[in-house]
């Protein structure tokens, strides 16, 4: 008599960063965020949540290693759906009665990419995490603020397409939600690489990075009370309107705030490395080459760039990438899986981006 249910959760990338709390347990943002979550079938979690009366306790696995079960994030999130499947109860839905309250959970979640190397592995985690069991017992809801309480970036993964999070303005975190902007479909060309620098863990994970940037960041007070808001609305009219340049200026303009954040925190956090901020100057580089915001970059707590573009131009970046970053130099590794070009570079070109060599 086990129940169990499967779902998968893709990882999102934001183009306006969050980077701060205002509340640590329910974990409130200083500022309201924006990003893309990729496709289901690229970066994703898969998640299997199983139910029965035999099971003793909660259990969960990540990557097939069990885990600690009593983490305060996890339990958060298993509290909070459980109060749901008690409210539809009281409400009088008899259909979520087969499986009992009291019924313990195995949960078993795993990552196609290598966790905790800054590529949102928590965000895909939580918010896969949330849905699975939101789906095994049977209730609905404002999903993305329980998928909030596991990881600030899950609530994100929850919807599909370009989504913002609203820091909201209370006390309980009921208005702290995610909400889709646009749908997947509403911008096809917009294309995200990954270029791995490393697939190392984070010397400072994101969790304890912000807490002291909050602590000690004038500049991250700034960000909040006088960039965010604008730079928002700006965002969100560039993405209707499909305006790759004005996308990817903010979007290149936000990483920089946030690792400004990182340097103006004391001790400083640093994230980029050589290799990354290479990609930061060929990307400009690239696009001073063009007068144009082709290609734009982003960086969240680590040295791996994520890439924007437009379908019509990957080919070509990727070649330029290639080139600059040869598969001998230690770069070359980050190029795996990346779509090879079939453009070949003109000598122009290659002469006006004019990096040094490594
Ligand atoms: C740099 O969501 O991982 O990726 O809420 O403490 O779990 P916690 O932090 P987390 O922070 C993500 C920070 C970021 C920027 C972003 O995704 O917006």
């Amino acid at each position: 008599d086990i129940t169990f249910v499967t779902c998968t959760a893709p990882v999102n990338i934001a183009v306006i960063k969050y980077w701060g709390k205002r509340d640590n347990d329910l974990i409130l943002p200083v500022n309201s965020s924006l990003s893309v979550t990729l496709h289901q079938d690229q970066l994703k979690s898969t998640t299997t949540v199983a139910c029965s009366a035999h099971f003793k306790e909660d259990r969960i696995w990540l990557n097939g290693k069990e885990e600690n079960i009593n983490q305060p994030r996890l339990q958060s999130c298993l509290k909070e759906i459980r109060r749901l499947v008690r409210k539809r109860r009281s409400d009088g839905d008899t259909s979520t009665d087969v499986l009992s309250l009291s019924h313990k959970v195995h949960i078993c979640s795993e990552n196609n990419f290598p966790t905790a190397a800054g590529l949102a592995s928590s965000a895909a985690g939580y918010a896969c995490l949330v849905y699975t069991l939101s789906r095994l017992l049977g209730v609905e809801g404002e999903l993305s603020a329980i998928a909030r309480q596991g990881s600030g970036s899950a609530c994100r993964s929850m919807y599909g397409g370009f989504v913002q999070w609203h820091m909201g303005m209370q006390a309980d975190g009921k208005d702290s939600v995610a909400e889709q902007v646009e749908p997947e479909s509403h911008w096809p060309e917009l294309r995200i690489l990954i270029l791995v620098v490393s697939a190392e863990r984070k010397p400072v994970g994101s969790t304890a990075g912000m807490q002291t940037s909050v602590e000690t960041s004038s500049l991250l007070k700034h960000r909040a009370q006088a960039v965010v808001s604008t730079r928002m609305d700006e965002m969100i009219l560039a993405i209707r309107q499909r305006d790759f340049s004005t996308f990817g200026e903010l979007t290149m303009r936000d990483s920089n705030q946030f690792h400004a954040i990182c340097l103006d925190t004391y001790p400083p956090i640093f994230y980029l490395n050589d290799v990354s901020r290479r990609i930061i100057s060929l990307v400009h580089r690239y696009n001073h080459h063009y007068r144009e915001t082709r290609v734009a970059y982003t960086f969240d707590a680590g040295p791996n760039a994520v890439i924007y573009t437009l379908q019509q131009h990957v080919s070509e970046f990727v070649q330029v990438v290639t080139h600059f970053f040869p598969p001998e130099t230690n770069g070359g590794e980050f190029l795996k899986g990346l779509p090879v070009g079939s453009v070949s570079l003109s000598d122009e070109l290659t002469r006006a981006i004019g990096l040094e060599p490594l």
